[in-house]
């Protein structure tokens, strides 16, 4: 299969591409950047496309700076739901199959929720990110049936503690470097998701699964808290860390008290769910190393 992948700089663009190379010798992997493909740009993806001729796209661009976004919704509908649309336009015209990265902040409206969302349960983001990756993902189901949409949680990967991104687990660590007392929120439950684990997942769906909506995340769940606890313990690092609540930690974007994925199609899918959330963590924690080691640098 030829697989294109956009945004193949970030964290999970870049795992996926290495993931796929090396599950199967039979994929030609097509890796694009933010500097050689901007998704938003019609033209070139009409012509990239075109001359690439994959038989799969999957687009991982996006643009999800949760609080950042609410004072640009203009510009997360155009990278996050209109750049899809026409992406899904022009694979229904080529006959590509679309692989949609989501988000659980499409859930979140139900207050009250204790028990993990499923696929068929209805969707009521709280914020403009939120928003716009549903909106993305309407526009697709409604243009071309050839999709895989999948929501996932908490991303973090080796890229993101290189790149300019960073990522939770990144944010934690430097702050304990620092000697900083650390205050995290204790009222809001995810699934953390290691990028590496989520790559494989998806690599698994593109050769095995029907088309559709699939939520794909690490099992089992914990607060922001709990995972900054478990980051630390895994790492033998004792800084001052406290809960707090979102209430005393105001932020710009509203976030869910509980957004837990139940990983319910990918299991009626037959597909093998995701390592436990405590067990990726470990491996990330271990391949970082590993490349820091290999780059000669001290974290
Ligand atoms: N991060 C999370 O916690 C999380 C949670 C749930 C769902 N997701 C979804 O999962 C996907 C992957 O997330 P990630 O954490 O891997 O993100 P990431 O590390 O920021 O990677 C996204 C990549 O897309 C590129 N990109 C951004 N805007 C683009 C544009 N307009 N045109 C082309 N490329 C563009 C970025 O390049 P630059 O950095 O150079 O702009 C980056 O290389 C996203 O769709 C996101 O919405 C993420």
């Amino acid at each position: 299969m030829r697989i294109l992948v956009i945004g193949a700089n970030g964290q999970l663009g870049s795992d996926l591409v290495q993931v796929l190379r090396e599950q199967s010798s039979t994929h030609q992997v097509i890796p694009l950047t933010h500097a050689e493909l901007e998704v938003t740009d019609l033209p070139q993806v009409q012509q990239v496309l075109a001359q690439s001729q994959p038989d799969v796209v999957v687009n991982t661009a996006a643009y999800h700076k949760v609080d950042e976004v609410e004072s640009y919704p203009e510009r997360a509908f155009a990278v996050n739901a209109i750049a899809p649309l026409n992406l899904a336009r022009l694979c229904r015209e080529q006959g590509i199959a679309l692989l949609f990265l989501s988000t659980d902040y499409v859930f979140g409206g139900d207050a009250q929720r204790t028990t993990p969302y499923t696929e068929k349960d209805c969707p009521a983001p709280l914020n403009v990110y939120g928003t716009s990756k549903l909106a993305g993902e309407k526009l697709i189901q409604a243009t071309w049936a050839k999709h895989w949409i999948v929501r996932t949680s908490g991303l973090y990967g080796v890229r993101g503690a290189s790149g300019k991104g960073g990522n939770f687990v990144e944010l934690m660590l430097r702050l304990a470097r620092e000697g900083k007392d650390i205050r995290v929120v204790d009222d809001q439950r995810l699934a953390p998701t290691y990028t590496r684990e989520l790559a494989k997942g998806l690599a698994n769906l593109i050769e095995n699964a029907p088309y559709g909506l699939y939520h794909l995340t690490c099992s089992g769940d914990c607060s922001w808290y709990e995972f900054a606890l478990k980051i630390f313990e895994l790492s033998n690092l004792h800084p001052s860390l406290q809960p707090t609540t979102s209430a005393e930690f105001k932020t710009a974007a509203r976030r869910p008290s509980y957004s837990v994925l139940a990983n319910q199609a990918i299991r009626e899918a037959g597909i093998a769910p995701l390592k436990a959330w405590q067990a990726a963590l470990a491996d990330y924690l271990a391949e970082r190393q590993k490349v820091q080691s290999s780059k000669g640098e001290e974290r």
